[in-house]
Order: structure tokens, then sequence, then C-alpha cells
């Protein structure tokens, strides 16, 4: 289903790369996460060594590409990228190895999907800088061992369960990326409104952060498409609160942020589900979804904001959802106790 806030990373979006910030200090939010990479850098470069391994994890569209882009311009070195099912064949990775140079950053984005075969590939090339090569077949085969430059790692994953342990065991600097603060995406629409050159009040930016889903990606993306609707409707004119909320209203994104598919979501968990305990599969096959989509895109955010909890036997509603759907929850009804 295609989504106004769909997170997944379209063509336009890696188009307007030179959009995104290039040094860490106009990178937004993440305050923490920033504060201690850019420690960490510092000291690396002080000591004329590459920066140690680093694993960024969260959801889609939170900057995990743009933070490794920062990385290697921070540190003044180049900048590789890769994703894990591109990489089918040791020997993909083998030739991506041996053509760096020293201290480049190396970006595995999806590095849970690398096949076991290449993963042990992986394990001395981070550890030692060493590349074990298997020559020939049979009897006769041997390994040799090539030295490579030292280089850094950065690997980007959807969630940390995801990846073995031996991997991310051997990455020294773990980040974990959160949803943005209102405040923040507020900040990020901004730059971009600025960016695109549409003006924009700070009322109208506010609506639009409101939105967004907590992730910088939507911001944008949603951002651009008000720009098509003042370009049509408002030409010359300032975004304002109202203005932001009409737009937003016609690409189906209601006050909550929620979309045409976090809604239905919600609302067959509990209509067909009497509010759950449900399993993933069974929500995944009933909303024609892949079971990655939904763990990894729907359900972080519905979990963050309080509509759905977690439970051993499966996701269940809480009284938050209920009352965005306008529905009374099935434990006050069994209660005998009568809604507000
Ligand atoms: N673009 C994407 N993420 C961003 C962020 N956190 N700050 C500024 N621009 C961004």
């Amino acid at each position: 289903m295609d989504r106004p806030i769909s997170t997944e990373e379209l063509e336009d979006d890696k188009f307007d790369a030179s959009l995104r910030p290039q040094i860490l200090n106009d990178f937004i939010g993440q305050k923490h996460l920033k504060d201690n990479l850019s420690i960490f850098i510092q000291a690396a470069k002080g000591r004329k060594e590459p920066l140690d391994h680093v694993l960024f994890t969260g959801p889609p569209g939170l900057g995990k590409t743009t933070l490794s882009q920062i990385i290697a311009k921070e540190l003044g070195v180049g900048f590789r990228s890769t994703s894990g099912p591109v990489i089918t064949k040791a020997g993909d990775l083998a030739a991506i190895l041996t053509n760096l140079q020293p201290h480049d950053v190396l970006f595995i984005d999806e590095i849970h999907r690398l096949t076991p075969s290449v993963e042990e590939i992986l394990y001395p090339a981070m550890e030692d800088f060493k590349l074990d090569i298997l020559i020939g077949e049979g009897p006769s085969a041997r390994t040799i061992t090539i030295d490579l430059p030292p280089f850094t790692l950065v690997g980007a994953t959807t969630r940390a369960g995801l990846i073995t342990r031996p991997l991310r065991e051997r990455f020294g600097i773990p980040l974990q990326l959160n949803f943005y603060e209102i405040d923040e995406l507020t900040s990020i629409v901004n730059r971009m409104a600025n960016l695109i050159s549409l003006p924009i009040q700070e009322s109208g930016a506010v609506e639009v952060a409101k939105r967004s889903r907590g992730t910088p990606r939507i911001a944008k993306r949603l951002t651009k498409r008000l720009r098509d609707f003042m370009d049509i409707y408002h030409q010359g004119s300032a975004v304002d609160a109202m203005k932001a909320s009409v737009g937003m209203d016609r690409l189906g994104v209601d006050q909550n942020g929620l979309d045409a598919m976090d809604r239905k979501y919600l609302s067959q968990i509990a209509e067909f589900y009497s509010g759950g305990p449900v399993g993933i599969e069974t929500i995944s096959a009933s909303l024609a979804e892949q079971r990655d989509v939904v763990e990894d895109v729907i359900e972080p955010y519905l979990m963050q904001q309080g509509y759905i909890q977690r439970s051993p036997r499966g996701r269940i509603l809480s009284g938050k959802a209920y009352e965005f759907l306008g529905l009374t929850p099935p434990d006050i009804l069994a209660l005998g106790i009568k809604p507000l």
C-alpha cells in the first residue's frame, strides 16, 4: 500500500541527498546520541585511528544513513555504501573491503540481511582487518589471509534483535535512534521549508511536525507535498496551521499522524480480534502486509504512542486506541461500567 507517510526510502528522497545535513551540528535531535558520537569521532581523529565500528538501530526514516554520511564527513574520510541484500556472495564483500582506503567508512544498510557465509568474512575483517579467502576446491583448497586497510564499519538495522549475536558484539559503538519530539520535527520542517523556498509560519510547521509520526523522512515528504498544494492554491502566501491541516487531511494523515494503514491495523484488532491478544502472523495476514513491514514500520510508532502493547500472546489494543477509534473497550463492558 502506498502511504503518504511511508517510511520507505524513495528515489525522490535519494535525489534530496543534497538537502541532508552534512555535519553533526546541523543534525537536529537525538541529542544524547550526537553528544557521545561527537566525542568518539574527536577522540579517534586525535589518536589518528579509525573510529570503532558503529551499529545504528531504529525504525526507518530516523536518519541512520544521514548520520553515517556525517560520520565520514566529520572524520574527513571516504564513504562507501552498500546493503545486506545486495551482497550475495562472499566475493562481493571481499571486493568492497579490498578497495577501501585507510580509515574509510563502509556503510552496510539492512545489515541483518547478510547471508551467514558473508557474515563470516566480516568477523576477521572487523576484528583484525584481515580477510580470509578460500582458494581452490577439495583437498587442494587452502586459505590465504590478506591484510585490509583499517576501516570503520557502520551497520544499520531496523531492530537490534534481528542481527546475530556474534555480529552485534563486534560493534564497539551501538547507537539506538528514537522517534523525534514535536519541537525537533518542527525545526526539521522549518529547515526543509527553507531549503525548498516554502514560506511557512511556526504554527504551520508545528502542524506538519505533529503529523509526521515522529519521523524526519515523513516530515520532509509532507513538507514537499504541502508546497505542491501551496503552489496550486495559495501561491505566494505562507503556510499557516489551517492550510497545513487541510493539506495533511487531503493526504490522509490525521491529527495524530496516523494514516489509513494505521487505522486499519487498529480497527481490525478491535473488530476482528476483540482487541487482542492477536499474533503478528495473524494480523499481518489480515492486513495483507509482510510481517517485517508490520513489525518494523507500522507497530513501533503505535507502540511508542501507547495505542498497542506487546504481550507474550500477541498484540493488545490499549484504552487510548479504543478512544481513538470511538469504541468502548471490552473490559469496561465486561465489568458492567458505563463508559462516559
Ligand atoms: N534530515 C533528516 N534527518 C534530519 C535531522 N535529524 N536533522 C536535520 N535534517 C534531517
